[in-house]
């Protein structure tokens, strides 16, 4: 039999062929909004169906029952004998009906006794099951399970077997299930405790099935989820892409396969090929390694983010048993210890933000579509980096990222190379190091080892792990202290990350001149969107830059430190959008944060167009505050410009209130007696007004206004987006200073959402209606799978004409779907009794202690034929479902094979004389306690005979 090292030697490359690219192939632009659902493409049978639909779900813990005497101790440490909740059986029918993803934690409204780093809100313990159905064409696959993530513990059960634990909150879990399945009428149970009491971070962290869950089926010969490596890199003047491919054959003997790893450019054309050979043993992962070569390749950048396929296909025999995409970009990058950060052999300065992965009224639970919005802010910003702190996003994250020209920094959560953490870490860069966007590996945030010889150890470790995977990007830790130890995390790492510490910028860049810096985290700035005035005691902070926390900088000084500092490669503002959570330097009623450069929404803060003013080149010019003073007129106002401008002058209803020399770094302020009007600036380079700005004092708010973020929507009950509510006066200006309470109605699509940027709201983020928070409000609408026309969105407020919004929903595939059922009381655990002599007696039970007369079974398939006429007793333990312990129900034999007789405690209720297979149903009583069901069949020689379908219990 082959070893893996075998089977590397048996892969031979047979050839790399490679096309020089066709002239003029023009960058990919942005297509769909909502990043298409990874499917198979028709020529390869692998499904991937989505497992968010048919959860039943249970807010707070059920105890497991305590476990007594000898037999059920016995079957409590075997396989498929979970009890509880976990039990394949458990009554689940009052639960509530939820579809994934799921953020329990987003469905409650802040509670000054819950944890403020929570976002105040309870988290808790919770079940969720499902029920789910395999067709019997599906046996002989390789049926996986993929759960993209669960805040934050959780236990996973299938048809009673203990199937994984999931100690990360930001993680993937793939399960291979296809030995614990049953096929046809018989259901299997997939259950998952959470306990999201656990906490891995100091922000929100949602609660619950938060990601997206899926059901992979493929040829027993496939390849490996996450299992094709290949990033393009350039060696010389010649770009490569090498090509690793992990298989895995479950079938019972060796295959050999043909690999064709495929190049294929934006237009769909192949541009170039490689093929390789396999021997693959089964039941171990084999990996085949080959070489792909690109002439003149159309290079992928933040401006122009062109993206190429690999197209991986497992051939046998010339039939596909399998195949995988995987995005290809072909760019450069490299750090450098003097110069910063290259991309494609020129300087940029990584314009960067740290985001946490929360939005208002979602919680963690965002759809794509959301994603989507969130990064196009983030574009309109200037911002060409993000840090993806501090935890793996979710992967439709990545993809965004590599459409949109992003330069990202993963992240591991948790700072621990035990081995459990360690696969943690190896599953972040097995599954994200195919994404052009990606430049670097980020193994730590601020952990108080850093500067100690045991962290030194830690991170060794860990860089020694992701070089095993990937050697094309460099690795940071992002320090907060200990950079000047003996030992020292920075000894271990590519990059060095600065959590702010800016004093020691010069200082280690001198001692340590060989090693690249960033900035991985700085600023920490507040804010209050909208707010002019600090008023400490409401929690309100000045929107003119002002407060940062302790440990940093106003957004000026922070970039200014890095922008002076050609060795710094760049900046990761904390934070891009504030968040749930960590509403720092308050508390309650404050319950998300005052650091983001947008509110929770993602409206801007004046520290929006200050990052505009600082990285983007062309002209920008903004004046804050608003010009909404009634009642303050003569008393002076700051005024502050944020621009790039040469000079700025400053105009109050047409009369100059002076111009001054532009600052870029400090922008301009003014201060100005308030008079109602005009408030305008004109900015200057090179003598010349090159850009204007005016704000004007407007009328009361007489009507609302909604305005989507995209016109158009799909119809795939999957797509969502947000729509800004806004109060206009008569001339249809926008009102800063309303804070009308708006009620929403939509038809057509659901609400799933709602906030309004202000940090210490405390109304729920569910429901319909919201209060404008100086003027603005956000409502996350959803479509509906198979709808297709007008979505109606109306908002109504008090005094306001209300607003009608009609976006067009186009009719939408739906997304494929893995088949599940209602809750319905399958009976488990069947036990065969030991042959008797003479008439045999339906109450027969096994002995607590005897683990060892009556055999176990599972109803569905058949007995082997006896070889003589004789009698068998099956009995199963059964406790009914509420409902029929109520009312009393029906118990069905869905398919008995031979003659039977049915027994409910020993007394015969129902009796099936034919031979053949048949269905047997019987009146199964009401009340309290559990019951002794047992079958005799009367089993003829040379016959088959049993159970060719399940038994279930229902009203
Ligand atoms: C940093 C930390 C962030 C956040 C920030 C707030 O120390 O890495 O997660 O807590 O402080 O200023």
């Amino acid at each position: 039999m082959l070893d893996r090292r075998d089977l590397l030697k048996s892969v031979s490359l047979l050839g790399a062929v490679s096309y020089g690219l066709p002239a003029g192939a023009s960058a990919a632009g942005r297509d769909t909004p909502v990043p298409s659902l990874r499917v198979a493409s028709g020529a390869s049978p692998r499904e991937v169906l989505s497992l968010n639909k048919g959860w039943r779900f249970f807010e707070g813990d059920i105890p497991f029952p305590k476990i007594l005497g000898h037999g059920w101790s016995y079957a409590n440490a075997k396989a498929g004998s979970a009890w509880g909740a976990a039990a394949a059986s458990y009554d689940d029918t009052e639960w509530t009906h939820v579809t994934l993803p799921h953020d329990f934690a987003s469905f409650q409204v802040p509670d000054e006794r819950e944890n403020l780093a929570q976002g105040y809100r309870k988290r808790g313990i919770a079940w969720y099951r499902n029920l789910l159905r395999f067709d019997e064409s599906d046996r002989g696959k390789h049926i996986e399970l993929q759960l993209d993530g669960i805040s934050t513990h959780a236990t996973i059960w299938l048809n009673g077997t203990l199937i994984n634990r999931n100690w990360s909150g930001y993680n993937a879990i793939y399960v291979d299930i296809t030995p614990y399945l049953s096929y046809g009428a018989a259901l299997n149970s997939l259950v998952v405790r959470v306990d999201a009491d656990a906490m891995q971070g100091w922000w929100y962290e949602g609660a619950g099935i938060y990601r997206n869950t899926w059901i992979v089926k493929r040829h027993p010969l496939h390849i490996e989820t996450d299992g094709v490596f290949a990033h393009p890199v350039k060696t010389g003047d010649q770009w490569q892409i090498p090509v690793e491919v992990t298989l895995n054959n479950t079938t019972d003997r060796p295959q050999s396969a043909e690999i064709v790893s495929s190049l294929v450019d934006a237009a769909g054309r192949v541009v170039s090929e490689c093929r390789l050979t396999a021997q693959i043993p089964p039941m171990q992962p084999g990996v085949a390694t080959g070489r792909m070569s690109v002439r003149n390749p159309t290079l992928w950048d933040i401006d122009s983010p062109y993206l190429y396929q690999v197209r991986t296909q497992l051939i046998q025999q010339g039939r596909i048993l399998d195949e995988v995409l995987t995005p290809a970009g072909f760019r450069t990058q490299s750090f450098d210890p003097d110069k910063g950060f290259f991309l494609n052999g020129r300087p940029l300065k990584l314009k960067g933000v740290c985001i946490h992965q929360d939005h208002a009224g979602v919680g963690v639970a965002v759809p794509p579509g959301l994603l989507e919005y969130r990064l196009h802010r983030l574009k309109e910003l200037g911002c060409n980096a993000i840090r993806c702190s501090h935890n793996a996003q979710d992967k439709a994250f990545y993809a965004l990222c590599d459409r949109m020209g992003f330069l990202v920094m993963d992240e591991n959560r948790v700072f621990n190379p035990s081995p459990i953490h360690m696969a943690e870490l190896e599953w972040l860069v097995r599954r994200d190091r195919n994404h052009p966007s990606i430049i670097l590996w980020s193994v730590f945030n601020e952990e108080p080892m850093q500067g100690t010889e045991q962290g030194y150890q830690m991170v060794r470790r860990m860089v020694a792990k992701v070089k095993s995977l990937d050697t094309t990007r460099p690795v940071t830790a992002a320090m907060n202290d200990g950079l000047f130890t003996p030992v020292n995390v920075s000894q271990a790492v590519d990059v060095v990350g600065f959590n702010y510490q800016y004093q020691n910028y010069d200082a280690f860049h001198k001692a340590h001149p060989t090693l690249p810096i960033t900035s991985s985290e700085d600023c920490s700035a507040f804010m209050t969107r909208g707010e002019y005035k600090t008023i400490k005691d409401k929690h309100i902070i000045a929107s003119y830059d002002d407060d940062a926390a302790d440990w940093g900088t106003t957004q000026r000084v922070g970039w200014k430190a890095i922008a002076e500092r050609p060795f710094v490669a760049g900046t990761f503002v904390w934070t891009g959008f504030d968040y749930h959570g960590e509403p720092t330097p308050h508390q309650w009623p404050s319950n998300s944060s005052f650091f983001g450069i947008m509110d929770l929404c993602g409206f801007a803060k004046t520290a929006f167009w200050m990052r505009q003013a600082m990285w983007r080149s062309e002209p920008v010019l903004h004046l804050a505050p608003h010009w909404n003073w009634a009642g303050q007129e003569g008393q002076d106002i700051l005024v502050m410009a944020l621009h790039n401008m040469d000079a700025v002058e400053l105009f109050l209803n047409g009369r100059s209130l002076g111009r001054q020399a532009g600052d870029r770094y400090e922008m301009n302020r003014w201060t100005v007696a308030y008079a109602p009007g005009k408030l305008s600036a004109v900015g200057y380079r090179y003598g010349k007004a090159v850009k204007r700005f005016e704000v004007e004092t407007t009328g009361a708010p007489v009507q609302l206004k909604l305005t989507p973020f995209r016109p158009v929507m799909q119809g795939d009950g999957i797509d969502a987006q947000p729509f800004t509510v806004e109060a206009l006066d008569a001339k249809g200006r926008h009102v800063p200073t309303a804070q009308h309470s708006v009620r929403f109605t939509v038809e057509g699509g659901d609400i799933i959402g709602l906030g309004n940027g202000n940090p210490n709201d405390i109304s729920p983020e569910k429901g319909d209606t919201r209060a404008l928070f100086n003027g603005l409000a956000q409502v996350i609408v959803q479509t509906r799978e198979g709808q297709s026309g007008p979505l109606v969105l109306k908002a109504m407020a008090e005094g306001l004409k209300p607003a009608t919004l009609r976006i067009d929903v186009q009719a939408a595939k739906p997304w494929p779907y893995q088949a599940v059922s209602e809750s319905v009381q399958i009976t488990e655990n069947w036990r065969r009794a030991p042959e008797q002599a003479g008439p045999l007696d339906p109450d027969l039970r096994p002995k607590d202690n005897d683990m060892n007369s009556w055999g176990w079974f599972r109803a569905g398939v058949p007995f082997p034929a006896p070889d003589r006429d004789t009698e068998v007793l099956c009995a199963v333990e059964v406790e009914a479902y509420a409902r029929v312990r109520k009312s009393g129900g029906v118990i069905e034999c869905l398919g008995l094979l031979g003659p039977a007789t049915l027994y409910i405690d020993g007394q015969k209720v129902a009796e099936k004389t034919s031979d053949g297979s048949a269905s047997l149903s019987a009146p199964f009583p009401k009340g309290a306690g559990k019951h002794w069901v047992s079958l005799i069949f009367r089993a003829r020689r040379r016959q088959p005979f049993g159970f060719t379908d399940v038994v279930r219990i229902r009203t």
